[in-house]
Formats: structure tokens, C-alpha cells, sequence
């Protein structure tokens, strides 16, 4: 096969096949090489066109319904001063906010820059691996990593954010690749978070100037930027952000054809909504809506529920209180009332400068593990049943489970029901409904009485050989409605 990097038709080439006409690199040429790779094993298949209307017609990969919960970890120079929250530029600076200010004026010499604190993200306590096994030991199966937030300072050492990145200044780290290379040590699968815009980059504000006329910041920032993200790393998921601008700006149904189409992660890419003010909660692959969006029903579409574990903020907070934390019984009801409705929970933990993670959000993580070890059948490739949650007792979710050919049914209360527990929604049959409480051996006695329903019997069970705590799962075959 001809090298085809000695054809100097090939800027030709790349203008034909891909809509940006980025500056031509190697890097490019290899993405041009894939590109023809692909193209062969593509032969015949139907290519999503820019449009939303086709685009919002791919199915999901089937990995994310079933992995149910991602850890959302977001680092960058705002984990430096780490007060208040990740937004910490652009309130000081933009909306003037007093307390920022106060705090900047109080702690800092005079002249202070957000780009000084860029030295001291250090990370000199950063193992990924030891990240990953976190994670993993929590029970999630994907992880998302800001790669860039609002204030473009890059994670990974970007050849479109010369002098600032991870690479150049702070950590001195490819902090992107190492933490790929360890979550898939781990199996886990790798999401990207990216920030389509950035509060105060000349070009950004010079294209909304223009009303979003012009589209200088997107040909020469964000997307070579998504390009090299997806080429270099080989993601998952990306789980855009940042998008104050209309989609026909960012462009982003033409990325999203080359990603579906033509990219080398073509097959397993995920998406979520947020390609610009036209897409939230309507187009794109899963729907996030809105910040710790939790409906409490079902959803048409596959969404997800991102969220934190300190109420307050995403990124790390040196003045976090406790009761600003979710406990853990909180963050169960929230994992399980979302999975109830359909969708996938995105957990966030927010690490330090330094590179370590607090042990409050370690021991939440660990908890999570240690009940999803027990009742794992429940949660994982499972389905949202008939009914989301109990008619008539409160805080009992259900899950479904389709096993060859029978269907298991479990309910999760999120109340210790003592001696019996009634729910109303199934409806049992003599003889042939199984009740099983998980982690327990053997079955448990039931009742129908005259208002319908089944009641179930609890064992008794000692303190200390319960099987879990926070939330309890019963398992439902051979319902009248499983
Ligand atoms: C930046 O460009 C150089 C030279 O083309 C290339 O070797 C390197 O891989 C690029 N970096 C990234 C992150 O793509
Ligand atoms: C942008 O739109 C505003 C309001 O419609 C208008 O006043 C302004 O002149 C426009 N600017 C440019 C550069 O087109
Ligand atoms: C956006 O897509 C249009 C249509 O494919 C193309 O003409 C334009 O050059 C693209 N702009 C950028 C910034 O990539
Ligand atoms: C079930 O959930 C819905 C929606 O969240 C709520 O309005 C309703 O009160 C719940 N039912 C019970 C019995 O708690
Ligand atoms: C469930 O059964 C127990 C024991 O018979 C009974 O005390 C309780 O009232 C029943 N609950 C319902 C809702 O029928």
C-alpha cells in the first residue's frame, strides 16, 4: 500500500472528507488514515448525515443503559484555590461576586492572576492507578474526567492551548492519557468531559461579539481540540459542556457525523446533549437536562442524572461543612430512584491541587461499593419496570430484570420495613410468586390480602448478620404483572 502521507493531494483530501480545515499535522494525517481504514469496513453501511433528526436516531451503544453509574471527577486550576466552587474565574473576575473578590483581595498580593494559581496545581500525590481502583471499588463502571472546564486550561498537553495545560504548567503531566491508561487497566470505560467554550478567550468573545457570525474560536480552538481528544485517547463517552451559543456555531452536528460516522470510536462512542443553547434535554445521545436532574418518572429518552456528592459545587472546597455532603442513605435513594426511571447516575468527587482524594468522598464511594457488592442484580443491565415506584408505600423503588426468559421483579426500599413489607403495585399468584430477600438465603412468606397488593414477611435477622444497610432489595418472580 502507497504511504499515503507522499500524496500531496492529501490537504485535498481532508478537506473532501472532514468539514474542518484544521492545519495539516501528522497527527492529522494519521486521522485521514484512519479515516480510509474505516471507510472500507463502512462500505454499504447508511452514514449519519449533519442533522439533528438523523443523528438523535442512533441507538445508544447498549454498554451505557447497562452501566448504570459513572464517577465524574472534576479537576483543574479552580481545585487550586478551591473555595466556594469550580466557577471561581469568572465569578471573581466577570460577575465581580463580593465574597470572591474579598477572599482574592485578603489571601493574595496585589496583582494576582487566576493564571498564577496554574503553578500550584502540583498533583505531586496523583496516582491514577490508585484513582482507578477507587472507582472501581465503588461499584461504577465508567468514569468521566474533565479534560477542559470553562476556564480552557487543558488536562492533557494540547496542541491548541499553547502554555496552558497540564503539560506546560502545574502537574507537568499528561494527566488525560494517565488516567485513561489506568481506568483501563481496570476495565473501566472512559468518558471525556470538554467545555465547548471559554469565559475569556479573545476569539470566543470576539465571535459573540459578532452575534456568533463569525466562527474563529470553533475552527481553531474547540474543534481541533474534540479531534485530538477523540484521535489521541480513544474515549467512551464524551460529555460535552459549555455551550452558550447555538449548535450551528459549535458546528457540533458536523462533529458528531465524523464521530458516529468515521472516527476510530465509532462503533461504542456515547454522547450526551450539550452542543449549544438549542440541544439541552432535546438532541444529541442521552439527555442530561439540567444539573442533578432526578425527574422521579420515566423518561422517554435515555437521560442521565449528574451530580454531586458535596451539595454545593463540583469542583474540590476547602470550606466544605459536613451536613453539606450527601450521607450515604441519600445518596443510595438518589442512585436508585434514578435507575428506577432510566437512568444512569453520574456521581461527582471533586479531588485536591495535590492530587488526593478526601477521605469523606472515599469512604461515600466505598459504602456505594459495598452495597452494589450485595445487590448488584438489581441495578446493573436492568430495566425500569411497569411501575417506577410503589402506588402506595413510600420510598420503594423497582427494578427490572429480564433472566432468558423470566422476569424478575425487585423492589428497594429505602425504609428498614421491620416485620412486614407491603407493596401494592405487584400483583402475586398462589404458588407460583417467589419472594427473596438479596443477601439472605431462601425465601420469604408472603400474604395477598383483600386490598390487593403482597405482603411480604420479614425474617428476623440479628443486627449483625444483615445483610446490608441504607437500602433493602426483594426480589419478585413469578408476578401477575413481572
Ligand atoms: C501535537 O503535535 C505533535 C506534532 O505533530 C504530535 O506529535 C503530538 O502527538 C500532538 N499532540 C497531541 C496531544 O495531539
Ligand atoms: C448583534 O446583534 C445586536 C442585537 O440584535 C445588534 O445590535 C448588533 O449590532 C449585532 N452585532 C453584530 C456585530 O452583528
Ligand atoms: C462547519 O460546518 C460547515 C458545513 O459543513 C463548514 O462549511 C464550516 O467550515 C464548518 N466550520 C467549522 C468552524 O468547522
Ligand atoms: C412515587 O413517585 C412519585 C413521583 O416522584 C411521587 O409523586 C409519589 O408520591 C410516589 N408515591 C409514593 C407512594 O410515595
Ligand atoms: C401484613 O400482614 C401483617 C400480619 O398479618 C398484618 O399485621 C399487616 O397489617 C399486613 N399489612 C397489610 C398492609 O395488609
Amino acid at each position: 500500500m502507497p504511504n499515503i502521507k507522499d500524496f500531496n493531494i492529501l490537504p485535498w483530501i481532508l478537506i473532501l472528507l472532514c468539514p474542518y480545515t484544521v492545519e495539516l499535522t501528522s497527527q492529522d494525517q494519521h486521522i485521514v488514515e484512519e479515516f480510509n481504514i474505516v471507510k472500507q469496513w463502512n462500505k454499504g453501511d447508511k452514514l449519519y448525515p449533519p442533522n439533528w433528526e438523523a443523528l438523535d436516531k442512533r441507538p445508544l451503544p447498549v454498554w451505557y443503559d447497562s452501566a448504570k453509574i459513572g464517577i465524574f471527577v472534576v479537576w483543574g486550576v479552580y481545585s487550586v484555590p478551591s473555595v466556594y466552587d469550580e466557577w471561581f474565574w469568572c465569578f471573581w473576575k466577570e460577575k465581580k461576586i463580593p465574597k470572591y473578590v474579598e477572599f482574592m483581595k485578603k489571601n493574595y498580593r496585589p496583582g494576582f492572576t487566576y493564571p498564577d494559581f496554574a503553578p500550584m496545581l502540583t498533583a505531586e500525590f496523583l496516582d491514577t492507578d490508585e484513582w482507578a481502583s477507587l472507582f472501581k471499588s465503588s461499584g461504577a463502571e465508567y468514569v468521566v474526567f474533565t479534560t477542559k472546564h470553562h476556564e480552557g486550561f487543558t488536562m492533557w498537553p494540547s496542541n491548541h492551548s499553547f502554555n496552558w495545560n497540564s503539560m506546560a504548567v502545574g502537574p507537568k503531566r499528561d494527566i488525560v492519557g494517565e488516567l485513561v491508561t489506568s481506568l483501563r487497566k481496570k476495565d473501566l470505560r472512559v468518558g471525556l468531559y470538554h467545555s465547548l467554550f471559554e469565559w475569556f478567550n479573545p476569539l470566543f468573545l470576539q465571535d459573540k461579539a459578532n452575534n456568533f457570525t463569525t466562527q474563529e474560536f470553533v475552527t481553531t480552538k474547540t474543534m481541533p481540540e474534540l479531534y485530538e481528544l477523540v484521535n489521541n485517547y480513544k474515549p467512551d463517552l464524551i460529555w460535552s459542556d459549555g455551550s452558550p451559543a447555538p449548535s450551528s456555531y459549535w458546528n457540533s452536528t458536523e462533529f458528531l457525523a465524523w464521530l458516529y460516522n468515521y472516527s476510530p470510536v465509532r462503533d461504542e462512542i456515547v454522547t450526551n446533549d450539550r452542543w449549544g443553547t438549542d440541544t439541552m434535554c432535546k438532541h444529541g445521545g442521552f439527555l442530561t437536562c439540567s444539573d442533578r436532574f432526578n425527574p422521579g418518572k420515566l423518561q422517554k429518552k435515555k437521560w442521565e442524572n449528574a451530580m454531586t456528592i458535596d451539595k454545593v459545587s463540583w469542583g474540590f472546597r476547602r470550606n466544605a461543612k459536613l451536613d453539606e455532603f450527601l450521607t450515604i442513605e441519600e445518596l443510595i435513594a438518589s442512585i436508585v430512584s434514578t435507575i428506577s426511571c432510566g437512568g444512569n447516575i453520574l456521581i461527582n468527587v471533586a479531588p485536591s491541587y495535590d492530587g488526593t482524594i478526601q477521605p469523606l468522598f472515599q469512604e461515600r464511594l466505598k459504602q456505594m461499593g459495598s452495597w452494589l457488592q450485595v445487590n448488584s442484580e438489581a441495578i446493573y443491565g436492568s430495566f425500569p419496570w411497569k411501575h417506577q415506584n410503589d402506588t402506595s408505600t413510600p420510598r420503594v423503588w423497582y427494578t427490572e430484570q429480564q433472566i432468558k426468559t423470566n422476569k424478575a421483579v425487585y423492589a428497594i426500599t429505602l425504609n428498614w420495613p421491620d416485620k412486614y413489607l407491603y407493596l401494592k403495585s405487584p400483583i402475586p399468584v398462589q404458588d407460583q410468586t417467589f419472594v427473596y430477600f438479596l443477601g439472605t438465603e431462601g425465601q420469604l412468606e408472603w400474604t395477598s390480602p383483600p386490598q390487593g397488593g403482597i405482603n411480604i414477611t420479614l425474617p428476623y435477622i440479628p443486627y449483625n448478620k444483615m445483610p446490608c444497610h441504607w437500602a433493602w432489595v426483594f426480589r419478585l418472580e413469578g408476578l401477575q404483572n413481572g
